[in-house]
């Protein structure tokens, strides 16, 4: 993977809510390629984060794109609702997901574009039918459902398989990792193929703040000579 196309994902859900807008604002001056929502439903993973309200927030202050990932059960409900707040694309998982086929062309028909997301026990395998219908794939380096959570090592040649697959049947898709993904793992994912990092905790965490933090796992990833 070109080191100099890798684009840096961060999630707002280490954000501080209290000043979200100035908080993607830093981001986005300190050059974000996108803003990443994750939405749980308590259900799907043991946590309640946020909903389209807060996509229809963030549309009013980022031009960047606005990614959803929706961590609940029943995804289908809540794609009208991502669409109309302004979500530019829609992240649904594998897991769970009896009509994947269908969920992916409901996205496709609200007129966003639309990600596979797969759990770390999940093969790669199950993306071949699907792959040429999406514009990303999602492979989770740590369980969905909380942040700050360590980087799962042997999600990384699932990662190399899940390049290969793209470069064979769907060059051009985006292939993005999320979770645990800091200035140690980032050149990690980036030299198994990874072209979009999710970053929570590293980036909106970091005492330095958001801008150094960006730095921080920018350098890394060019820094890396794999
Ligand atoms: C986990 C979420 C991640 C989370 C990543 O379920 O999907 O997007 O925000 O957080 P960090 O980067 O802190 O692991
Ligand atoms: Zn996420």
């Amino acid at each position: 993977m070109d080191k100099a196309l890798v684009k840096l994902a961060p999630s707002i859900l280490a954000a501080d809510f209290a000043h979200l807008g100035a908080q993607v604002a830093d981001a986005e001056q300190a050059g974000a390629d996108r803003i990443h929502v994750d939405v749980m439903d308590g259900h799907f993973v043991p946590n309640l984060s946020m909903g389209a309200p807060i996509v229809q927030s963030l549309r009013r202050v980022t031009r960047l794109p606005v990614e959803t990932h929706l961590m609940v059960s029943d995804p289908d409900a809540f794609l009208e609702e991502f669409a109309e707040a302004g979500a530019d694309l829609l992240l649904v998982h594998w897991e769970g997901n009896n009509n994947l086929h269908r969920t992916v062309h409901r996205v496709k028909t609200l007129g966003k574009r639309v990600g596979v997301v797969i759990n770390p026990a999940t093969p790669a395998a199950v993306l071949e039918e699907i792959l040429q219908d999406v514009a990303q794939v999602l492979v989770m380096t740590v369980n969905p459902g909380f942040g700050h959570q360590h980087f799962i090592h042997t999600t990384l040649p699932k990662i190399r398989r899940v390049r290969q697959m793209i470069e064979e049947i769907k060059p051009g898709c985006d292939l993005e990792v999320d979770g645990g993904i800091d200035a140690a793992t980032a050149p990690l994912v980036a030299g198994a193929g990874a072209n979009v990092l999710v970053a929570g905790s590293a980036i909106f965490g970091d005492s330095d703040g958001v801008a150094a933090a960006m730095n921080r796992l920018r350098a890394a990833i060019d820094d890396d000579a794999t």
